[in-house]
């Protein structure tokens, strides 16, 4: 019992090639270039005075850009209390999410400047990750089910789309009808806290959203483990799924439903009838964009054989062009990744395959900032590769054409199964290893990461999730109850 809306449309975005585009950009930012933001737990009742903590800009350790104060346990136990599901019709609560769409949409300035300071996302991945949001928004509100609500769902999100996950696990569950209990990652509550107000303000009450800063070990746990709560969505690694899972075992309800999106580690195969600008362009996009810090990066690459020398030759010369910065300015291309800890695993990594000399390329790294230069790594296959690396260190093996078999094998042997590019002019082998790839999101001749929401539902399987897919039309069945009443009649 779905209320399809036909009349919705993806948001329009910004075009960043348009000069007055980028003039309207800029004065909309302007006034969030250096204040400072305060995030507090947002709940259904007065909250304690708490210690704030600074938060920190992974570009620029001496912005002051603002202090988050953690739920504390009195805090989590009101919020567990003064939760209530939303009591209003499907079209209200679709009514409301697209309210707050809007003003999600009249906030640009103050969402790219955060995404810029907090968590250091470059124009193109702001632009991006507003209208993801926005569109999840529009999507679960015009498709908001009509059976009752599960109950209480915790939505716990990373820090690597801190506006569009945060956002798209919020609306699917308020869609459905329930009370929701947020909890943002540790590294990103400041854009949590403004969406929050914004939606509140677009009409949602205050006992049907509340928002619960603080870490996943504290707040996650709390709101993971306590038979009030209904259900969770969640977003991160597949170690912290596997917690919840455990945690939600002993003790929720036994039907409550766990929706997990989780780590990857993803493959492109290039034979050697691709077409190599094409398939460049898209190791690049899809191993360095956003540092490399998307789930669905690309993490090891099979190159044909016959190719490989001039394949590798073009890869380097594109990625000697990235250029590496501040994140708010239009001419980065990639920022820093996340923190310290985030920056000292990658280049224990990078460091171990230097000590093997089998690093095949780095870029300088920028003086300020927690960087990790683009770095391209030789393996002899993905089973090298024991866990997933989150940033940009591109792994590359090469394949005979006779192996093309054993290859998908390989891949399919990690467990994972959230992306997969192919770069092929063979149209029988675009069915073949697609039959046989096991990957929620299958990209073939371009890119491999990013989603359009309502057109590629996003989703992995094995290790890299439980499914239903995000922004497809199943995803909302999981957050409510589904009611089967017989009758005689
Ligand atoms: P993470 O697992 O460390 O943290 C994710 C969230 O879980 C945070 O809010 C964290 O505080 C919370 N958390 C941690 N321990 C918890 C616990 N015991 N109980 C409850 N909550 C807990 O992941 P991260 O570093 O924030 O994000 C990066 C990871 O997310 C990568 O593995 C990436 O692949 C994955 N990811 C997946 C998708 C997808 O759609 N499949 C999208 C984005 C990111
Ligand atoms: N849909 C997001 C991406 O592909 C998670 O990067």
């Amino acid at each position: 019992s779905m209320l399809f809306a036909p009349e919705r449309v993806n948001s329009a975005g910004f075009d960043l090639h348009d000069v007055p585009t980028l003039e309207k950009i800029d004065a909309a930012r302007a006034p969030y270039r250096s204040v400072q933001w305060h995030a507090t737990p947002l709940i259904a009742a007065e909250a304690p005075s708490l210690k704030p903590h600074p938060v920190t800009n992974p570009f620029l350790q001496s912005d002051d850009l603002g202090t988050v104060a953690h739920a504390s346990p009195e805090s989590v136990e009101t919020a567990l209390a003064q939760a209530r599901p939303w009591d209003a019709t499907p079209q209200e609560r679709g009514a409301v999410l697209s309210n707050a769409a809007e003003l999600y949409e009249e906030n640009f300035g103050l969402f790219f400047a955060i995404l810029a300071r907090e968590a250091g996302k470059t124009p193109m991945d702001q632009v991006a990750e507003l209208r993801e949001a926005v569109d999840f928004l529009r999507y679960y509100g015009a498709n908001a089910p009509t059976d009752p609500p599960a109950g209480v769902f915790s939505c716990i999100s990373p820090w690597n789309f801190p506006l569009a996950i945060f956002t798209g696990q919020i609306a699917a569950a308020l869609a459905a009808g329930n009370a929701v209990l947020a909890k943002p990652a540790d590294q990103t509550p400041l854009i949590a806290f403004e969406a929050v107000k914004l939606l509140h303000q677009a009409g949602v009450p205050r006992t049907a959203l509340q928002l619960l800063p603080g870490s996943g070990a504290t707040v996650g746990a709390a709101i993971t483990s306590d038979p009030r709560v209904n259900g969770v969505c969640f977003t991160g690694s597949t170690a912290t799924a596997m917690r919840i899972r455990k945690a939600m075992a002993e003790n929720l309800q036994p039907g409550a439903p766990l929706i997990a999106e989780t780590g990857g580690l993803n493959a492109m195969i290039v034979d050697s009838t691709a077409l190599p600008e094409q398939a460049v362009t898209a190791i690049v996009e899809s191993a360095f964009q956003s540092a490399g810090q998307r789930c669905s990066a690309l993490r090891c690459l099979y190159v044909q054989e016959d190719i490989a020398d001039s394949l590798l030759a073009m890869l380097k010369g594109a990625v000697k062009e990235l250029r590496l910065g501040d994140p708010w300015n239009y001419s980065t291309d990639s920022g820093p990744v996340i923190d310290a800890k985030a920056q000292a695993d990658i280049a224990d990594h990078i460091a171990a395959a230097q000590k093997d000399g089998r690093v095949l390329f780095q870029m300088n790294t920028p003086q300020t900032g927690t960087f990790i230069a683009p770095t391209i790594i030789k393996v002899d296959s993905i089973k090298d590769l024991t866990k997933e690396i989150f940033g940009p260190v591109l792994h590359v093996a090469t394949f005979k054409s006779s192996e093309l078999d054993q290859v998908i094998d390989a891949i399919n042997a990690t467990g994972y199964g959230l992306t997969f590019g192919l770069q092929t002019r063979i149209d029988d082998r675009v069915q073949h290893v697609s039959d046989r790839i096991q990957a929620g999101n299958i990209y073939v001749n371009r890119n491999q990461i990013g989603a359009i929401v309502g057109s590629q539902p996003f989703g992995g399987e094995g290790l890299s999730g439980t499914g239903p897919k995000a922004g497809g039309p199943h995803y909302l069945s999981r957050f409510r109850k589904v009611e089967n009443i017989l009758s005689d009649q």
